[in-house]
């Protein structure tokens, strides 16, 4: 049987890529050797958190602070000097825009210098490509190919088939809220601080989601597309209801309201990759974004192919929130097909899959 992965893994060889990710609030740089990680480096931004949200004026000057040191730190934690470089990766969008473009400016100086080829990385397909990295901490090793990918992460939320590192087809995507956005909202109507999608996994570990089962309820949306905003409503009314009738209700049950709340949005996100195996007749399933850090939507997952006969794909903790190294694998297989970007481009806060 042909083997599409081993065919893209040959094409890497042995050339160095620097990439630059700074699409949100943590400046990352990252040096790889085909597909193995030799740096992976992030300076994140703890000056969001008293805002509740992350402010993109605040971010795009944090960016600027940190990207020098950033991208020093990940080459002298490789071994490695600019002039040993191929090719600058780094993310052209989407994202905050301001934020965008530190990292771009800064990639393409460097590049200009240099007199280096740029790579531009798509964020959402590079959060999928790490699942191409070379490291015994992703779960299940590197996917075969066609695969299906369940992406979750702060501003998205995307079921997408995976044909090669260049050809990914969107087939299902939200309506509304992203899973990392409602887990946020959720948290923050629970009064946890942001970012709540962590700090609600840790919480839920403690609780009973059957305490309040049946409570919160599943969205009816058509096809494979997702919406997490009828849930946010649900939540909303229940627990106004509740702490007027005892105004201690959140903090005495906390933990057994995270499990329930996490418990349905893991049902709503599994519901739909069960459908998609079912449509697509594609029994490799695999998880990236942030919220593939969730323990339950991993356990979850596994569990579910474990059951199906499905192969089951899951980024290492290192990959699965923002990180560069992403970037550079996706800029790896940009440069083996020949793509290289623009010093004309300009980042892009949407960006077209
Ligand atoms: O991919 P990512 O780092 O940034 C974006 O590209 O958006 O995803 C960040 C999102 C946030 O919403 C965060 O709350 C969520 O991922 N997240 C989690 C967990 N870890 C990160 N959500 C639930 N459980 C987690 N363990
Ligand atoms: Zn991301």
């Amino acid at each position: 049987m042909e083997n599409l992965t081993a065919d893209w893994l040959d094409k890497l060889d042995q050339g160095l890529v620097l990439a630059i990710e700074s699409s949100c609030d943590d400046t990352a740089a990252a040096v790889l050797r085909g597909n193995k990680v030799l740096s992976n480096i992030a300076a994140s931004q703890e000056i969001h958190a008293k805002y509740g949200g992350v402010v993109p004026e605040l971010a795009s000057r944090e960016h600027q602070k940190h990207i020098v040191p950033v991208v020093r730190a990940a080459l002298e934690a490789a071994s490695v000097s600019p002039e040993d470089l191929r090719a600058i990766a780094y993310t052209r969008g989407p994202g905050l825009l301001g934020s965008l473009l530190v990292g771009a400016s800064f990639a393409k100086s460097m590049a200009l210098a240099l007199q280096l080829p740029l790579l531009e990385v798509h964020h959402m397909h590079a959060h999928i490509l790490s699942l191409f990295i070379d490291d015994e901490a992703n779960v299940g090793g590197i996917p075969e190919l066609p695969f299906l990918c369940l992406t979750v992460s702060g501003g998205h939320t995307q079921l997408v088939v995976v044909r090669s590192p260049i050809d990914l087809e969107v087939i299902g995507q939200t309506r509304d809220d992203a899973a990392g956005e409602a887990f946020d909202k959720l948290a923050k109507l629970m009064g946890l601080p942001y970012p709540g999608g962590p700090l609600l996994d840790q919480l839920a570990q403690k609780g009973n989601p059957e305490r309040f089962a049946g409570v919160f309820p599943h969205p009816k949306v058509e096809g494979l597309d997702f919406s997490f905003s009828g849930l946010k409503t649900a939540v909303r009314y229940f627990l106004q209801a509740e702490t007027r009738k005892n105004e201690h209700f959140i903090e005495e049950h906390l933990a057994d309201l995270s499990a329930a709340i996490q418990a349905t949005i893991v049902g709503i996100l599994m519901q739909r990759v069960a459908q998609a195996v079912a449509q697509t007749g594609i029994e490799r399933v695999a998880l990236a974004g942030g919220v593939s850090a969730n323990s339950e939507l991993r356990n979850t997952l596994q569990e579910m192919a474990l059951r199906n006969g499905w192969a089951v794909h899951i980024p290492s903790f290192a990959y699965c929130t923002d990180n560069a190294a992403m970037i550079g694998m996706a800029g790896q297989f940009l440069h083996a097909s020949g793509r290289m970007g623009s010093f004309a481009s300009a980042p892009l806060a949407r960006m077209p899959f």
